[in-house]
């Protein structure tokens, strides 16, 4: 088949790559100049790492270089990802500089409106167009007279460079991972630097208590065994029936190491809630350096606040706080989240995709039940998104064969609406239009895998208990599938 993919993220190469495997024709539209995403020259901001450690953000048969960091740097891991991509020979199907506009359904193939002004027609399409890839910024009254007054705006993507604040008063707005990652180099050069924080959010410390690198702790099963998912299994059923304070504990004790790591009971710092609640915001790690700052006076978190509204006094640029007060603002960077959409579908697909609440409904996060021919991969964004990712290219592929034995469109409807709901409740809705899976990363890599009957072994997952998960545990998965896959052909073709 002809197979386009929309995103030439990790998703997307990891679609193309196994595609490719399994002898489709494909071809990658990607509108950045160049691969990776997230980790694009486009988008990075500086000091970006990696949040999860260099081996578990990894791909079944392409670890990072060994020379890398623990955090690979945002350049390292576009690198990587472009080495990837030439590996596995993905490059020639690539199309940067090139966005997908529009993609209708024509009969029974899609028809894609490209910005080079060009139409091309696949048999399938896979979005992995990302889901924190679209900047998603506040409403904020007075922009325009802000901006005349010599104010700016800009979202922690369009960062590159911390000299763009040198000398400056910057507000960021947000407290998750990018918002307090952007605020370190920026702090360093600006003239003051402020955090705008809606609501305080609990922070996993890199290495707990500057000994334990966090993976071990929250990269296994046992850390996920921690956080109740809907199905509960041996160990499972212990720590969420009888084991309930240890398991608590164990939480509460990862809360008041991050308290006494950081200060941040002087610091005025301690987030609400337990930490339980962490999964509200994503399981983030504490950004190195930003208490530091805190501590040192050259960050300002100003907790429980919003900027309701920008204006200029004096014809000075300046913004108004949700407690009262007034600060000067020349660069106001919102690191607010992003959007999760699909702009470019049809609007028939578009109300067949989504449910009532804007959730996107999608089977084993990957497959719309109403909508033929379509896929969605990076829809499952993990502790571990690439592997994650990589395993979904895998049913992807078995799908386009035929071999995914799956439910009626019915059942597998239930089951869609079913999961949304536990989502709901287990993140307090905090899933991203539902293609956030985290804390349930290795529960999402079992499903999809189960279908396929291509899991790794018992021993391979009882390893994953106390020890953090390793992407090239499922090396032999692809071939396994390829070779299943030949079989059939094979079979079909001498009947
Ligand atoms: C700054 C940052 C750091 C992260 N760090 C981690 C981490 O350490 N560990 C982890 O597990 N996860 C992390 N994540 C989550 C991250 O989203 C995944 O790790 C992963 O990189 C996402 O890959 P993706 O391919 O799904 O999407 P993306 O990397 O977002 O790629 C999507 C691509 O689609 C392209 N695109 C979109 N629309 C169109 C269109 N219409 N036409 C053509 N092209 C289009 C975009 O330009 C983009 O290149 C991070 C996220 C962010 C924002
Ligand atoms: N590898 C890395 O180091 C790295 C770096 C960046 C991001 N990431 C990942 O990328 C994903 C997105 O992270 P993110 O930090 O960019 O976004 P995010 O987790 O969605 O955080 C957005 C922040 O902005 C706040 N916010 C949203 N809308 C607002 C508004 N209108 N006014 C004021 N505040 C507002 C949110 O407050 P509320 O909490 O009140 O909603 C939150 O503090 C996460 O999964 C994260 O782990 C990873």
């Amino acid at each position: 088949m002809r197979v386009g993919i929309i995103g030439a993220g990790v998703a997307g190469l990891a679609t193309a790559k196994t595609l490719l495997q399994a002898g489709h024709e494909i071809v990658v539209y990607e509108s950045a100049p160049d691969v990776g995403g997230v980790w694009s020259r486009t988008r990075r901001y500086p000091g970006l790492t990696t949040q999860s450690a260099k081996a578990t953000y990894g791909l079944s048969d392409y670890a990072m270089p060994r020379d890398f960091p623990e955090w690979p740097s945002g350049a390292q891991v576009q690198a990587w990802l472009a080495a990837y991509a030439v590996e596995f020979k993905v490059e020639p199907h690539l199309r940067l500089s090139t966005r997908v506009e529009r993609a209708e359904r024509a009969g029974d193939r899609w028809t894609l409106m490209l910005s080079t002004g060009d139409v091309d027609t696949v048999d399938r399409l896979v979005v992995a167009n990302g889901v924190f890839c679209e900047p998603q910024l506040p409403d904020l009254p007075g922009l325009a007279s802000f901006q005349q007054a010599g104010g700016e705006v800009l979202a922690g993507t369009q960062v590159h460079d911390a000299e763009i604040a040198r000398g400056k008063r910057v507000l960021v707005v947000g407290y998750g991972k990018s918002a307090c990652d952007v605020t370190v180099p920026l702090s360093t050069v600006a003239a003051s630097t402020h955090v705008i924080a809606r609501q305080l959010l609990w922070k996993v410390p890199r290495k707990i208590a500057g000994v334990l690198n966090f993976k071990m702790l929250l990269l296994t099963r046992m850390g996920e065994a921690l956080f109740r998912y809907h199905r509960l299994r041996g160990v499972e059923k212990f720590l969420h029936g009888p084991g309930n304070p240890v398991r608590r504990s164990m939480l509460d004790s990862l809360g008041s190491v991050s308290v006494r790591q950081y200060n941040l009971r002087r610091l005025g710092l301690v987030p609400r809630g337990t930490m339980e609640g962490i999964i509200k915001g994503a399981i983030g790690l504490c950004t190195e350096g930003f208490f530091e700052g805190v501590a040192a006076g050259t960050i300002v978190v100003r907790r429980d606040t919003t900027i309701t509204r920008l204006l200029t006094r004096g014809g000075r640029p300046m913004a108004a706080l949700s407690d009262g007060t007034e600060l000067p603002a020349d660069l106001v960077v919102c690191a607010t989240g992003f959007r999760q959409g699909v702009p470019f579908l049809d609007a028939d697909t578009q109300r067949r995709l989504f449910d009532e609440r804007g959730n996107f409904r999608l089977y084993r996060q990957i497959l719309p039940p109403d909508v033929e021919g379509l896929y969605f991969n990076g829809y499952n964004s993990s502790f571990f998104s690439p592997l994650n990712a990589e395993m979904a290219a895998v049913w992807i592929t078995a799908h386009l064969a035929g071999a995914v034995p799956l439910p009626d469109p019915a059942a597998m409807c239930r089951q869609v609406e079913a999961q949304l709901a536990f989502m709901d409740t287990a993140t307090d809705r905090h899933h991203c239009r539902g293609t956030k899976i985290i804390p349930f990363s290795l529960k999402n890599l079992d499903e999809v895998l189960d279908d396929l009957d291509l899991n790794i072994g018992r021993w391979g997952r009882a390893a994953q208990w106390l020890a953090p998960v390793d992407p090239s545990a499922y090396r032999a998965v692809t071939p396994a599938l390829v070779a299943r896959l030949r079989a059939r052909e094979d079979a079909f073709e001498n009947a």
